[in-house]
């Protein structure tokens, strides 16, 4: 419906975006990779490497963490809008995997002057803030994802990419920055490393030279691109249920990292997207800390997660598995507003006799289908499950639902009623070719 108005009104120019709906690692990689070829432009807005997406076509895997996937078409310009956090290694260290794998694409990638830098303080003040959580740690992926987005909306010790380009401007940041922050790193574990600023100066300029050409602002390189009619694709990484305002608080992450972070992370309003397509796999899965409802701590669990090969791309922690969870993931749809949705890895469940989907949660005794605000309340919600058919056959080469045994349709099907939207794609396999279109 937005797209029609939109379009009816004649002032926007296609822009489409893809979201998680779950707590990360949908598979909106592939979705995203799927969508690349038709569009001239694709934007990170938020996260930063603590994302890990993979994508495999013509027989090749690559993993992205950092860099939009875009990065693997020659014809697309990538960006890396203001809402992310740098770690200028992380750029170089993916970019020259790239080339080493004969793709040099550092001449495709823009990164805003306005996204804030990650430094070695923030991963040493995480690593220590988890410790101190003990059991109830985060399970963050250790990258200073936190830690960075926590000094940029403090600003005393906030270090943009801008910043970085003066190397004199810089240096005085960073001597000034590094003794505060050891002495809260001593207080906070007195064998903590100790940091070596000047050091830290002369390895982050190094890195900036090899940047410098990809920084520009690219507020106006986006709002510009937009009035000549280019095609975006904005892709988001973790999953709705790992938004700071809007998750699963406080086992999140911390941007915005459902649908309503795009207008904030990347400086382009949210009127000019066409179309947000949700992203969600035909069951759960959670990496890190936090209560996930229809979780399957069971061998029913460990053949899903054997099956899908749910081992984390950046951390390569084993996933949590569990059913899929209509409630979270007709929550998440709701709050960005998707207009359709992608079921990803269907072939995982092929094989099992009964497959469920959480319909329901039952909290001190009463049913609801809403997403509790509070992590405790979610955390005491027992699944109440519909029971369907499980289907036996492998269904990793078909291309039309129609194929689908009977049950698996039925199955997207409900899963479609119970999230209220559309269904987009299907996907049955990792390749790029192994999508179910429904359009
Ligand atoms: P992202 O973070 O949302 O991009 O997802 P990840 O790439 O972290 O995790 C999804 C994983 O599932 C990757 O290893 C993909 O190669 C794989 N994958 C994607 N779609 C399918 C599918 O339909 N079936 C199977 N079996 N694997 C898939
Ligand atoms: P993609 O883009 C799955 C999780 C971490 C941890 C929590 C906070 O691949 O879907 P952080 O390091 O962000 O402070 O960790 O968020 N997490 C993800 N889980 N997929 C991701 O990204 C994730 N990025 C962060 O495991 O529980
Ligand atoms: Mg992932």
């Amino acid at each position: 419906m937005r797209g029609v108005l939109s379009f009816l009104a004649g002032d926007v120019v296609p822009a489409t975006s893809v979201i998680g709906l779950q707590w990360g690692d949908e598979a909106k990689g592939k979705i995203v990779d799927l969508l690349t070829e038709r569009h001239d432009i694709v934007v990170r807005y938020q996260g930063g490497n603590n994302a890990g997406h993979t994508v495999k076509f013509g027989g090749h895997t690559y993993k992205l963490s950092l860099l939009p996937t875009g990065i693997l078409h020659s014809h697309v310009k990538s960006v890396i809008a203001p809402g992310v956090v740098v770690n200028p290694m992380a750029v170089l260290k993916e970019l020259d995997g790239l080339a080493a794998g004969g793709q040099d694409c550092s001449s495709r990638l823009l990164i805003s002057d306005r996204a804030h830098v990650i430094c070695p303080w923030h991963m040493l003040e995480e690593a220590a803030l988890e410790k101190s959580r003990g059991a109830s740690a985060i399970g963050t992926t250790m990258r200073g994802i936190g830690t960075c987005y926590r000094d940029k909306v403090g600003r005393s010790h906030a270090i943009r990419v801008g910043d970085l380009l003066c190397r004199d401007q810089f240096a005085a940041k960073v001597r000034e920055i590094v003794p505060f922050k050891q002495k809260l790193l001593n207080a906070l574990d007195p064998d903590c490393e100790q940091m070596d600023t000047e050091k830290i100066i002369s390895e982050y300029s190094a890195a900036t030279d090899r940047i410098r050409d990809m920084v520009i602002d690219t507020t106006p390189f986006l709002l510009d691109a937009l009035d000549q009619n280019k095609w975006l694709l904005f892709e988001g990484a973790q999953g709705s249920l790992l938004d700071v305002d809007h998750g699963t608080f406080p086992y999140v992450t911390s941007s915005n990292s459902s649908g309503c972070g795009l207008h904030n992370g990347s400086g382009v309003p949210e009127r000019a997207i066409v179309e947000m397509i949700g992203v969600a796999k035909a069951y759960t899965t959670r990496v890190g800390g936090g209560p996930f409802p229809s979780e399957l701590e069971n061998e029913v669990g460990q053949r899903i997660r054997v099956a899908g090969n749910e081992f984390g791309t950046v951390t390569g922690r084993p996933r949590r598995c569990g059913w899929f969870d209509a409630v979270a993931t007709r929550y998440s749809a709701r709050i960005s507003g998707v207009d359709s949705i992608a079921i990803a890895l269907l072939d995982v469940l092929s094989g099992f006799e009964e497959v469920f989907v959480c319909e329901a949660y039952e909290i001190n005794g009463q049913r609801t289908q809403n997403l509790p605000s509070r992590c405790e309340d979610l955390a005491a919600a027992k699944p109440i499950l519909k029971r369907v058919p499980g289907w036996k056959e492998d269904i990793t080469g078909i291309t039309n639902f129609d194929d689908l045994p009977q049950s698996a349709q039925e199955y997207c099907r409900s899963i479609e009623a119970m999230v209220g939207r559309p269904l987009k794609f299907v996907s049955v396999g990792p390749d790029r070719c192994q999508t179910i279109r429904m359009f």
